[in-house]
């Protein structure tokens, strides 16, 4: 019997479960975060932070689910340039979507941030959580 038609379509499923989660955390950027850092990451001026080539998440690599679900509000320097104004938090996406975007910028515009797990967003959100009880 040719397996070749089964192959191809194990091929495609995973090739597609691949993409699905690259786009989906692009999705969810281009819906929640380039209105202020922009499609390409480069940030706006002095007010918002670049994420492209950004040595502060290289940096702060455990602390960055935290940034997305609580915001920031803290004067930081980010490529030698200082930020100090306030991002909110976006409490509405859930451990899933705040993985997939991770991804996404992890790996976009010259960052080489190594990949989150569910499983490692999910605690870092249940620690913090539980703290602020
Ligand atoms: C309303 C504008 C705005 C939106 C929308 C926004 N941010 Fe931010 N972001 C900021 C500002 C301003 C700072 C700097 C905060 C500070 O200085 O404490 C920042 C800082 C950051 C930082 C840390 C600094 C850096 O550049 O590496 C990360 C990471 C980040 N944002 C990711 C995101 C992600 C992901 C989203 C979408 C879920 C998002 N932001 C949406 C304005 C925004």
């Amino acid at each position: 019997m040719n397996k070749t038609p089964f192959l191809l379509i194990i091929a495609a499923l995973s090739l597609e479960r691949c993409m699905g989660t690259h786009e989906g955390g692009q999705r969810i950027y281009a819906s929640y975060c380039a209105n202020c850092h922009l499609d390409d990451g480069k940030g706006l001026g002095a007010l918002i932070p670049p994420l492209a080539n950004s040595d502060y998440l290289a940096a702060n690599r455990k602390k960055l689910p935290l940034v997305i679900r609580y915001g920031l509000q803290d004067t930081i320097v980010v490529n030698g340039v200082v930020y100090a104004e306030k991002m909110a938090g976006m409490p509405g996406l859930n451990e899933i979507q705040v993985t997939n975007l991770l991804n996404y910028i992890g790996q976009s515009w010259g960052n080489n941030i190594e990949p989150f797990t569910f499983d490692e967003v999910k605690k870092t959100l249940d620690e913090a959580a539980s703290l602020r009880k």
